[in-house]
């Protein structure tokens, strides 16, 4: 089963498997699919995370997330004064990271894969070509989006017309890209024609990366965050995400509380895991960062002793606040718009992938030539000490922007066993609520008995401890909720945005068959046989 953000996509991975390919095959033809069928996330000029478990148990991730480029600087954004500049980090081309997401594919499938790679692009060829049939939802985000697009490209766009439901777009470039990449290899990305293309589109707009990135860039294993909660084992990706390590953080911060008996999304649950939330992201932005540049005291940060002294001050009478709160003290021994998709293949196999441009389609810049658009993916880094980014986050040196360095993440691509075996395979997009998104769905499952489409589907609510307010889903939870959870001390926002996450999973019930959660807050499907 393959559940992705696009229909077309879960299906080119889903024939993928049905042809004898595993969930690593479907994985690299998921992945490109999407960057042709959901050019809003779906990307070959962003980066991304995979958490992988093989039928044998083995586990593992990638990292194939944007670099800064070389001639990148810790002061970059902001002005003389100090101050940072509006926009400079989010639109146009001094926001794009190098490029990680086709290392990651050729990655994964050079030590992983079964089919050979002409299989897995040759049907996304034929989609970029044959074109793909907009939804409601595409429609209006395109017509949405084209005043910035028009803002920050030079060139006039394929984009530019008014679209409608049931439209077909066409990408005869981004078809003669993938086809020059099924010729060469990633080197024809990295190092290639495609590769001097988009140098020279970076540069003539203003930007900083050069052949010599491109030619550096390379994708990194790393070892997963693991940690138990009762009888589940959950396996979610390292830095340079945060997702794993504050996922642990707020599972094991919550684990002595009964969550089963306080019920789905009452009072008391929504306590404490927002106490759990708003300690966890106060460590989040004074420690984490780029595990090749800076050190990480992971270990300590996830360990019992460390997180019970945290939870230490709460209390239900009353929430605490978030200015009483700060990074707790742990000792550092020397030695930070997405998508997300899950794989289970018939051997049993599983993949977890989240991956983005960060913003929505990115930096808005889109290569014509090349028929893609560019990250924006420097927003990511601590741009200056306190000052929050694009989702409100906040980070300090550890975050903050050198050359090379990788940026923090958010993204919790998580595989999940129950009593050792494969259970779930989960994630999300949603920028810093996706930390919280994946641990809702996880919970809806494992405390509140739901199915994978329930949960889903739920309702759900973030904190990440600055701003100190809890964002709620607007229209979905009870005013009385709100008012007793306002009486307590808890500032309620449900103006923030309209959904929280767009979760997409897959679960393995007790008969061994698969339950897809397509989450219906977008066009998500899942495809299985
Ligand atoms: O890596 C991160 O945490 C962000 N760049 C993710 C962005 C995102 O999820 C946007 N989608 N809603």
């Amino acid at each position: 089963m393959v559940v992705s953000a696009r229909v077309e996509a879960s299906q080119i991975g889903a024939d993928i498997l049905k042809k004898g390919g595993n969930a690593f095959d479907a994985m690299a033809a998921t992945g490109l699919a999407l960057a042709v069928a959901y050019p809003f996330a779906g990307n070959l000029g962003g980066g991304g995370f995979m958490v992988y478990r093989q039928s044998n148990g083995d586990i593992g991730s990638l990292d194939f997330r944007e670099k800064a480029p070389l001639s990148a600087s810790k002061n970059m954004y902001l002005d003389e004064q100090g101050n940072v500049i509006p926009d400079k980090s989010t639109l146009g081309s001094l926001a794009i990271g190098v490029p990680g997401s086709v290392a990651g594919m050729f990655e994964v499938h050079k030590k992983f894969g079964k089919l050979p790679m002409k299989d897995i692009l040759e049907p996304v060829i034929a989609l970029a070509k044959k074109g793909v049939v907009v939804t409601k939802n595409q429609a209006e985000r395109f017509n949405y989006y084209q005043s910035k697009f028009r803002l920050v490209n030079k060139d006039s766009l394929l984009f530019y017309k008014v679209w409608k439901e049931q439209d077909t777009i066409k990408y005869p470039a981004l078809a003669k890209t993938l086809e020059r990449i099924l010729k060469n290899g990633e080197d024809e990305f990295y190092k290639g024609e495609t590769g001097k293309i988009l140098v020279k589109f970076i540069q003539d707009n203003g930007g900083l990366i050069t052949e010599e990135d491109l030619a550096k860039y390379k994708a990194k294993w790393r070892t997963p965050i693991t940690f138990n909660y009762d009888d589940l084992k959950i396996i979610s990706m390292p830095p340079p995400s945060s997702g794993g390590i504050c996922l642990a953080q707020i599972m094991k911060m919550i684990e002595p509380y009964d969550l089963h008996e306080y019920g789905h999304n009452s009072l008391k649950s929504i306590q404490v895991i927002t106490e759990a939330e708003r300690r966890a992201y106060a460590d989040r932005s004074y420690y984490l960062g780029d595990p090749d540049f800076v050190s990480i005291p992971g270990k300590a940060l996830i360990s019992d002793a460390y997180l019970k002294g945290r939870m230490a001050d709460f209390s239900f009478d009353k929430a605490t606040l978030s200015s009483d709160v700060t990074h707790g003290n742990v000792e550092v021994v020397e030695s930070n718009e997405t998508t997300h998709y899950s794989i289970i293949d018939q051997f049993g196999n599983a993949v977890s992938v989240t991956t983005t441009l960060n913003g929505a389609y990115g930096s808005k810049l889109y290569c014509s030539e090349l028929g893609f658009f560019l990250n924006n993916e420097m927003d990511d880094f601590s741009s200056k000490p306190g000052v929050p980014n694009m989702f409100g986050l906040i980070g300090a040196e550890a975050n903050s922007i050198q050359p090379e360095k990788r940026m923090l993440s958010s993204m919790t691509p998580t595989i999940i066993e129950k009593n050792g075996s494969l259970f779930m395979s989960v994630g999300t997009p949603g920028g810093s609520t996706i930390i919280t998104s994946v641990l809702q769905t996880i919970l809806n499952v494992h405390e509140y008995n739901m199915t994978m489409q329930e949960a889903v589907d739920a309702p759900r609510f973030h904190h990440q401890w600055l701003p100190d307010e809890i964002e709620m889903e607007p229209h979905s939870f009870d005013e009385n909720l709100i008012h007793q959870l306002q009486d307590k001390g808890y500032n309620i926002n449900e103006k923030n945005s309209p959904v929280i996450g767009k979760v997409d999973g897959i679960m393995v019930l007790s008969d061994k068959t698969l339950e897809g959660g397509a989450d219906h807050r977008g066009d998500d499907t899942a495809v299985g046989f």
